[in-house]
């Protein structure tokens, strides 16, 4: 049968998507991206703020009448939107249409639950938390998990045991589980046979990779792992936890050629009594620490956060506080995010909830100080020549190629006059800077 993704949501779920792409390839379907030519639509859906929430129920909703168009067509409704408290009641009532609907936890039986939906008709659901179950792999259709033809990415832990109280992954995704080194190393080793040049190592928190396992394993054995093997140019990760970040990682970093200067670590709030409301683990001035040791040992590097705005009970002055920590620690980028109330966690019972409008207003007065920093940092680029990995012709103009700096910014720049591929890495020397991107030319 022919499937067609829609997938909502961060790295990770873009990642399952592949996984599971792979495997329904290997089950005999074939992806189409058309859901007009499609037999199955599968939605992987996220609910990490409300929004991203709304926007997967109007599209699920949207397929009603594609299922109406011919009724042997399948609806298939994954990942952590399912998982939280509701929403599987929700679509199993109100959404007649939808026939699969599974949890992050049995994403890996899909090509099961699809075979015998098709056979017999019967609506399916499984969206119990439980550890018994395979986690989603690479099939035997490789190249079908590789982003690009050359960047594929690779779950190294699933789950968080955090629970940061704005947040609803621990509630979705599970408790933390690593996996072994040996099946990590093989599966690059495989990947990097077929022509993969970057690695981006997955996972809510992967500075606490290995805590988990018997053999001493931790997050910075594992790059040094990784970094031996042959064929691979970049390593990256995502996403780090200022309580597991350590000097010794950042020192291990600065010796292997291959991991990328790029830390992203999210900062959530500048002021230390929200952090401790938020269950975060850390004070301002530990995570300044964290910083001086990255700029000692990697003066080049690009360091980028997250934060969030409006986090109950936050007043002007705590705002304030965090206006002035980004002013103090320039960040090269800062995703913001409006707090987005998570029912099931502990912020969402928090008296005090902070107006929308005054959160609205808070974000841009952030996003104004930081797209000056970030516009700054990057003048300071330009002139000054360096690697970029090619990721294909740029979007815009179909003239200019775009790729990423070590740090992962992003540059475009005229395509040369002689053959180009993905992943192939020229020397750049910037031309101009703007606030998000770099643009450059070729140094022959
Ligand atoms: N509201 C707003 N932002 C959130 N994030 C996680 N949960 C919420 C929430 N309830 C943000 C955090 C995290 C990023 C991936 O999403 O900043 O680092
Ligand atoms: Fe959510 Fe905190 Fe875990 Fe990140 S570390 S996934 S913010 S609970």
């Amino acid at each position: 049968m022919l499937f067609c993704i829609h997938t909502f949501g961060c790295q990770m779920n873009e990642n399952d998507s592949r996984l599971m792409a792979g495997l329904l390839i290997s089950a005999g379907h074939r992806q189409v991206d058309n859901l007009e030519e499609a037999d199955i639509a599968i939605i992987n859906t996220c609910c990490v703020r409300e929004s991203a929430e709304n926007r997967a129920l109007g599209y699920i909703g949207s397929l009603k009448k594609w299922k109406q168009e011919n009724p042997h067509r399948i609806v298939v409704v994954c990942g952590c939107m399912i998982q939280k408290d509701g929403n599987s009641e929700l679509l199993r009532k109100s959404y007649r249409h939808v026939g699969i609907i599974i949890g992050t936890f049995a994403a890996a039986l899909l090509p099961r639950y699809i075979e015998s939906y098709a056979a017999t008709g019967e609506r399916i659901i499984d969206v119990e938390e439980r550890y018994d179950l395979p986690e989603l792999c690479r099939g035997e259709e490789l190249p079908v998990t590789v982003e690009n033809g050359y960047r594929a990415q690779i779950n190294i832990n699933y789950g968080c045991n955090n629970f940061c109280t704005y947040c609803i992954v621990p509630y979705v995704r599970g408790r933390e589980r690593s996996r072994k080194p040996q099946e990590i190393l093989a599966e690059i080793e495989q990947l990097a046979a077929i022509g993969v040049k970057e690695i981006q190592l997955l996972g809510q928190n992967v500075n606490s990779y290995g805590k988990d396992l018997a053999d001493g394993s931790n997050f910075a054995s594992l790059l040094t792992s990784v970094n031996d093997i042959a064929g691979i140019a970049r390593i990256r990760y995502m996403t780090s936890h200022p309580r597991d970040f350590s000097r010794d990682l950042v020192e291990t970093i600065a010796g292997l050629d291959k991991v990328c200067h790029h830390f992203h670590l999210p900062l959530q709030s500048g002021c230390n009594r929200i952090l401790q409301q938020m269950n975060r683990a850390y004070r301002t001035e530990e995570y300044s620490e964290h910083l001086r040791n990255i700029r000692a040992f990697l003066p080049d590097a690009t360091i980028t956060t997250d934060i969030i705005v409006g986090f109950p009970g936050e007043t002007e002055q705590d705002f304030v506080e965090t206006l002035h920590y980004m002013q103090e620690a320039r960040f090269d980028a800062a995703y913001t995010f409006l707090y987005s109330r998570r029912s099931g966690t502990p912020a969402a019972q928090m008296a005090e909830q902070v107006d929308e409008s005054v959160k609205r207003q808070r974000l841009q007065r952030l996003m104004d100080v930081q797209n000056e920093i970030s516009r700054s940092i990057n003048e300071r680029l330009v002139g000054s020549c360096m690697p970029v990995m090619l990721d294909g012709a740029s979007k815009n103009n179909p003239h200019m190629l775009s790729g990423r700096t070590d740090g992962n910014k992003i540059v475009v720049f005229p395509a040369p006059t002689t053959a180009w591929q993905a992943g192939q890495i020229f020397p750049v020397q910037i031309t101009e800077a703007q606030t998000w991107n770099l643009k450059g030319k070729i140094l022959e």
